[in-house]
């Protein structure tokens, strides 16, 4: 039997055959933070203290030589090969917060339907007990037997009496999963999904002014924490959700937002368009109009969604601005094609 022992707490873990160190925490109900589950983000890096382990393949920029050297591993593909692996991960009083994640939850796509010429988004039902999850999370979704590789998607509803999974699927041109779904996936096919997964969870009407940003499907989770603030009784504090898109039919949720506007006097929605003039509106990129917007980031939280280049060039505008790095929340759509693996034709040359 092996065992994961997380440092400062003691707490110890029983590993299951063939499960990462981050899968055995998920399992659990713990919350490391993780975002691509393909080695490719850093998210999940944690140190270990004592133990072996597979680390398995990742990308350099994600684990560096130097974070190896230190003893970093990126828990999402590292696999332990000794009886007990020491790492430094949560507090003195580790305590679980999240529902395990569940593999193979088989489910009716009940409608899909395009939300803008670019995004689709799908309804989808579980056959089986309902998917608990908490408001931000995601599941991954793809069809192994048909050689179609899990993606993650944004889980852009709360959960709800009819137990539906709404996601907004944006088309990746030469994307593998995202034009499967785009082209091939029905209304009526069955599709399997895995999780709920990640830690991009939190409250947007918490004690201090919210800002959201977020780009494409980027909304999804925003969405999603949006509607879990809206059913707690709505926004006490100022909560702003600025949208990026490319030009005017990309933006979508309108009707929502015009709603929650006119309900809550706190609740404020703009959005940008970088390819086209928005007579009247705000034109550019997001990074570049943040100061102008908001100033003064220091009594703010801000939760970023959307590409990993939005939201990384949004973090350091924010954090620039004064934003505290404790109240910064980012889910980066980082994509989980793994690194390629040269033929060993082209290593010879
Ligand atoms: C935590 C998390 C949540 C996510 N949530 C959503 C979501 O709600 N909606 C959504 O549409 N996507 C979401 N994504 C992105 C999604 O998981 C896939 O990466 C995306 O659909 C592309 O997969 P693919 O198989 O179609 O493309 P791949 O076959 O993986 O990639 C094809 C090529 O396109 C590039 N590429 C991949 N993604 C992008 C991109 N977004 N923009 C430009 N080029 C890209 C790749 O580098 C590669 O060269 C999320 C990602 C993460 C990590
Ligand atoms: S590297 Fe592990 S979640 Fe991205």
């Amino acid at each position: 039997m092996k065992i994961i022992r997380m440092h400062p707490s003691g707490k110890e873990l029983t590993v299951e055959e063939g499960e990462s160190v981050l899968g055995t925490l998920e399992r659990n109900g713990f919350a490391l933070p993780n975002n691509c589950r393909a080695g490719a983000c850093g998210e999940c890096r944690c140190k270990v203290l004592s133990g072996d382990f597979d680390q398995g393949l990742v990308m350099d920029m994600a684990l560096s030589e130097e974070d190896r050297a230190e003893g970093y591993g990126l828990m999402c593909m590292a696999k332990q090969t000794s009886a007990v692996l020491e790492i430094e991960f949560g507090t003195e009083d580790a305590k679980p917060k999240l529902f395990p994640p569940r593999e193979n939850v088989y489910c009716v796509v009940v409608d899909k339907f395009p939300r803008t010429p670019s995004i689709v988004e799908l309804r989808l039902r579980p056959l089986g007990a309902p998917l608990r999850f908490w408001p931000g999370q995601y599941v991954t979704l793809g069809d192994r037997s048909a050689g179609i590789p899990e993606r993650c998607y944004s889980i852009a509803n709360i959960p709800n009496r009819e137990n539906e999974i709404v996601l907004q699927v944006t088309r990746v041109p030469e994307g593998v999963t995202s034009t499967w779904i785009h082209d091939t996936l029905r209304e009526g096919d069955n599709v399997v999904i895995n999780g709920p997964y990640g830690t991009f969870i939190g409250d947007p009407s918490v004690e201090t002014p919210v800002l959201c940003l977020a780009s494409g499907s980027g909304l999804a989770p925003i969405l999603s924490l949006t509607s879990a603030a809206f059913l707690r009784g709505g926004f006490r504090q100022p909560a702003t959700i600025l949208y990026s898109a490319r030009s005017r039919d990309e933006v979508y949720e309108t009707g929502l937002f015009a709603y929650l506007k006119a309900r809550f006097r706190m609740f404020n929605f703009r959005y940008t368009l970088t390819r086209e003039v928005n007579p009247g509106g705000l034109t550019g990129r997001l990074p570049g109009l943040l100061p102008e917007l908001f100033p003064d980031l220091s009594g703010y939280s801000v939760y970023i969604a959307g590409s990993p280049g939005f939201v990384d060039d949004c973090a350091e505008r924010a954090l620039d601005l004064g934003l505290p790095p404790i109240r910064l929340h980012k889910e980066g759509f980082v994509a989980q094609r793994g690194p390629e693996i040269p033929s060993p034709e082209r290593l010879m040359g």
